[in-house]
């Protein structure tokens, strides 16, 4: 359900077939270039704030386009219900609870993503 909700709300239709038969990059594929030129497969996003708002949304959109997202917020019950959300879509994302007035844990979260 998740994940239908979130192509509906991107407004991207997954069975879109223009351009597939293009190459990107010298490369041929069966995803639609436009789709594949977005991907954020094998990255890793760190977004802070993501329990909530512009985060939130922010979050989503990245692991929808494939990255796996460490989801960080001072409110760690909001981006563990945000990470079950993510699961059942079948998208990558763990939450870090992180206070970004606090240098050093902001540091400590930098570091344990990287
Ligand atoms: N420039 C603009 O046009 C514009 C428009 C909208 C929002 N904003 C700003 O963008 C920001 C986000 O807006 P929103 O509507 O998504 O807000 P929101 O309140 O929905 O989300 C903020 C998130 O940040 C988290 N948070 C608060 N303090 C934190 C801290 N110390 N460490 C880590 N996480 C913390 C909250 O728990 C919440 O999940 C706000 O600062 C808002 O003022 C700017």
């Amino acid at each position: 359900m998740g994940g239908v909700f979130f192509t509906k709300r991107m407004n991207v239709n997954p069975d879109d077939e223009r351009g597939a038969n293009m190459e990107l990059n010298g490369e041929k594929t069966a995803l639609p270039p436009w789709l594949k030129a977005f991907s954020l497969e094998g990255k890793i996003a760190l977004i802070t704030g993501s329990g909530s708002g512009l985060g939130r949304e922010v979050a989503k959109g990245m692991a929808m386009s494939g990255a796996a997202v460490v989801l960080a917020d001072i409110n760690k019950g909001a981006v563990e219900d945000l990470a079950a959300e993510l699961a059942r879509a079948g998208l990558q994302g763990v939450a870090r609870r992180v206070d970004v007035t606090d240098a050093d844990n902001v540091r400590e979260v930098m570091d344990w993503t990287v």
